[in-house]
This record gives structure tokens, C-alpha cells and sequence, in this order.
């Protein structure tokens, strides 16, 4: 596995992380082998076992139809059934070659958003992948409402064939309606939930649209699980991470946060933060997660993180894109006083800016742990994405949660649905029906 975890400036030292692993040995190793909550949701587990090589076929024909229909392809879903592909299309994205672009929709209540989506179907031609495991989710669902019907006004009786839904099987469930309207369809699998899909039908065939190398990307998932699957507990990293961040929330470090140095990693951290928080989530045990856009961040909650309370531990992400041929020339005319850089590597820089973050905030007793990409490609993304579903499943093992369920975001659900069905739509004001709140509602 080219992922190398290193705890060296989190303040935990080997002996510690041994003595945690000593303590939970049960638990973690019939984590390792995947036997716990084992009933529902660890279909991700065994990456072939959604990634096979005919699964990955009918993906990618899938992505060569769209690529002939459409010069954009709007993908409609929410949390856990667009974060995977947004990460990887995102840190990919320099490298990637394909005629249709990827458009986000239903991930909000944002009209304004929406309209922006309807410009482009106007504009462009598209087509729609609508994904969710449970098409009873407001946003997507009613997104897709209206693009549909967009889509239905422009191009007639033939849109169905632009609609490709990704979803379950049951009564109202995409399956049924894609059957019943001529949409084509991709299987959501029954023992996947939406943060643990990445390596599914859900993100590979928004990613194969998007241009990227599905097959590598798989190859590499497969690579890390062989070897964390299979590495004894004191070696492995994965289970040392899980048990680090657990040790680390017992000192007093309830929030970890996930560090990068290249902007293009801002949705991976996203996807991260939404795998670990509503995984674990459920437990006041449980470390909160966020993430700090280095050095952007360093000018704003860095001042928090060095001498703020000290609650936050730092997982930095060692990954850069390579830009060889940036230089810094010297600038004659312009006295601008950074002649002290003159000559240098822009990646340099980054690469110091990343050296100096870390050891000052180690030094200010803010515990770092450092994971490392050798590069940012298929392959490596694809490693990534099962070593922290892999953690994240021994982590919440730990903790003695159920990594699969979600039930804290019913609530308000069950909040909103109560005000918008009582409340009466008002007509257009700016151009936006505004629902009429009934009173107390809250
Ligand atoms: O990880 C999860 O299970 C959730 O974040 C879901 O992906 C999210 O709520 C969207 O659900 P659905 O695909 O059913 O619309």
C-alpha cells in the first residue's frame, strides 16, 4: 500500500498506541475481519464485491452513452450519494479528459442554485444521473423534479433516455419509477449506505463520466484492503489511526480536523467530515471532525488552533500536485521584498508552509498526525478512500456505534416535513414561491 499513516507529532508515542491496540484486541480484530455490524452496510468491505470487473463494464458504457448524448451531465444526490464522486472528480480534476462536464444539483433547498442548473440545461445538452438509496430525501427528490421537467420541455417524449437513476429497489423507489418511465437504471446496492458508496455504481459512474481511470481507482481500493486486511493489528495503519483518534479524544481532543495544502482536496475533506461525523456521530464519545484549507486557514482559525483551547488534533494530508515549471523569477522593476524567494519552486513553498504549520503546531501542544499520498492519481485516491472507510468502520467498532445507521438526521426532517405540508405556497414575490409557516410551528 503506498498510504503511510505517521503519528510521529501527535504526542502518542508507539508504546501507547500498542498498550490502546492491547486493550481492544477482541474488538479490533473482529473488526479487521470485518465481523461486526456485519448484517447491513458492509457491502463495501470486499471492494470487488460492488466494484466487480462486469460492474465496472456496464459503468463504463454507461459513461460512453452519456459522453455521445451530452456535453454536461447533472448529477442529483445528497451526502453520502455525491461526496465520493465530487472528491475524486475534484482532486483529479487537471488530469481529467472528457467531452461531458459534471454539474452538482439537489444538494440543496437553494433555488437560486437550482436556477443556475436550469441555465445550463437550457444552454447545454445534458442528461440527468439521479442517485439516492432512499428516494423519499427532499432535496434530491424534488431537484429532480424539476430538471426533469425541464428536461421533458426540451427535448419531448425522448427525455427518458437522458435519465439514468442510481438507486434501490421497493415501492417508490427509483428502480420501480425508472422502470415504469423508460429511465435507465444503475443498482444502488442494498448492503451499501451512501458515506460507504464511493467504490459502488453510486460514485464510479459519475466519475467515469467525469473521465477518470475507474479501473485504477478500484485497483487501488483493492490494494489497500489486501493489505489492511491482512496486516496484524500493531502494523496496521488503519487500525492505529482508529485507535490514535480515540486515545486522542480520552486526552481532551474532541475535535480532529483534516488538513490539506492543495484546494482542489476541499470536497475529499468534505466526503471525509461526512463519512466520520455521521458514522460516529452518535455517541458524545465521539471525536468531532472538520477541516482546515491550509495556508488559506492558517490566516484564519490557525490563530485558534496555536493558541486557542486546546481541543483540536490535526490529521495533515500529505498530498501535492506536482507544478515543476513554476518558478519564481526575480522582479527587477518592483522592490516587492520577496527577493529572498527569488529562484525557488512554488512547490517549495506549499512544501515549506506545510513543515512550518505542522511543527508549530505540534510545538504548541496541538497533537498532528500525518498521512501521506506519494502522488495524487487514481490509484492513490482510490487506497485513500478505502483506508478511511476502513478506519472510520474499526473506529466506530470502538466505540461500540452502529457505523451503518443515521437516525439523528430524522429529526429535523420530521420538522420541516411538518411545516411544509401545513404551510400554504404564497404566490411568486422575487420571482420564488415562499412557503406560509404556520404559526408555532417550531
Ligand atoms: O451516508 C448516508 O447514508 C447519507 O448521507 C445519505 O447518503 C444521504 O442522506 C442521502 O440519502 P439518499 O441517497 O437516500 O437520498
Amino acid at each position: 500500500m503506498n498510504i503511510a499513516f505517521d503519528p510521529k507529532y501527535a504526542g502518542i508515542d508507539r508504546e501507547a498506541t500498542l498498550r490502546g491496540i492491547g486493550a481492544r484486541r477482541s474488538i479490533l480484530e473482529s473488526a479487521r475481519r470485518g465481523e461486526i455490524w456485519n448484517d447491513r452496510g458492509l457491502g463495501w468491505f470486499s471492494v470487488r464485491e460492488a466494484a466487480s470487473a462486469r460492474a465496472l463494464a456496464v459503468v463504463r458504457g454507461e459513461a460512453a452513452r452519456v459522453w455521445q448524448r451530452a456535453s454536461a451531465m447533472i448529477v442529483i444526490g445528497i451526502g453520502g450519494s455525491n461526496r465520493g464522486a465530487m472528491a475524486s472528480i475534484h482532486a483529479l480534476r487537471k488530469t481529467l479528459k472528457s467531452p461531458t462536464h459534471i454539474v452538482w444539483a439537489g444538494d440543496s433547498l437553494s433555488g437560486s442554485s437550482l436556477r443556475d442548473v436550469l441555465d445550463i440545461v437550457e444552454r447545454e445538452s445534458v442528461v440527468l444521473n439521479v442517485i439516492a438509496k432512499d428516494f423519499r430525501t427532499l432535496e434530491p427528490g424534488i431537484a429532480f423534479r424539476v430538471l426533469r421537467q425541464a428536461l421533458l420541455d426540451k427535448y419531448g417524449a425522448d427525455y427518458a433516455e437522458r435519465i439514468i437513476a442510481t438507486g434501490s429497489h421497493g415501492d417508490g423507489q427509483l428502480f420501480e419509477l425508472a422502470r415504469e418511465h423508460g429511465w435507465r437504471f444503475l443498482e444502488f446496492p442494498e448492503n451499501i449506505g451512501g458515506r460507504f458508496s464511493v467504490l459502488s455504481n453510486v460514485g464510479l459512474f459519475p466519475m467515469a463520466v467525469a473521465g477518470i481511470d475507474i479501473e485504477a481507482l478500484v485497483a487501488g481500493a483493492e490494494d489497500a484492503e489486501r493489505a489492511l486486511r491482512s496486516m496484524p493489528l500493531e502494523m496496521n495503519p488503519a487500525v492505529h489511526y482508529a485507535v490514535n483518534r480515540n486515545l486522542l479524544f480520552e486526552r481532551g481532543f474532541c475535535i480532529e480536523s483534516l488538513v490539506f495544502f492543495e484546494p482542489d482536496f476541499l470536497p475529499l475533506a468534505r466526503w471525509w467530515t461526512q463519512l466520520f461525523a455521521e458514522t460516529e456521530g452518535k455517541t458524545q464519545q465521539a471525536i468531532f471532525p472538520t477541516y482546515f484549507c491550509y495556508s488559506e486557514d492558517l490566516h484564519a482559525v490557525g490563530q485558534y488552533v496555536q493558541e486557542g483551547r486546546r481541543c483540536i488534533a490535526e490529521t495533515y494530508l500529505r498530498a501535492f500536485h506536482p507544478t515543476p515549471n513554476l518558478r519564481i523569477e526575480p522582479s527587477p522593476d518592483v522592490e516587492d521584498r520577496f527577493d529572498y524567494l527569488d529562484g525557488k519552486a512554488f512547490d517549495d513553498l506549499n512544501r515549506a508552509v506545510y513543515e512550518a504549520a505542522i511543527r508549530a503546531h505540534y510545538e504548541g501542544g496541538v497533537p498532528c498526525q500525518e498521512i501521506a499520498l506519494p502522488e495524487i492519481s487514481e490509484f492513490e485516491l482510490g487506497e485513500l478512500f478505502y483506508f478511511f472507510m476502513f478506519s472510520c468502520y474499526v473506529s466506530a467498532c470502538i466505540l461500540g456505534v452502529n457505523p451503518f445507521t443515521q437516525d439523528g438526521v430524522e429529526s429535523y426532517k420530521r420538522v420541516m416535513q411538518a411545516m411544509l405540508r401545513e404551510a400554504r405556497p404564497t404566490p411568486d414575490r422575487d420571482g420564488g414561491a415562499v412557503g406560509q409557516l404556520p404559526k408555532g410551528c417550531l
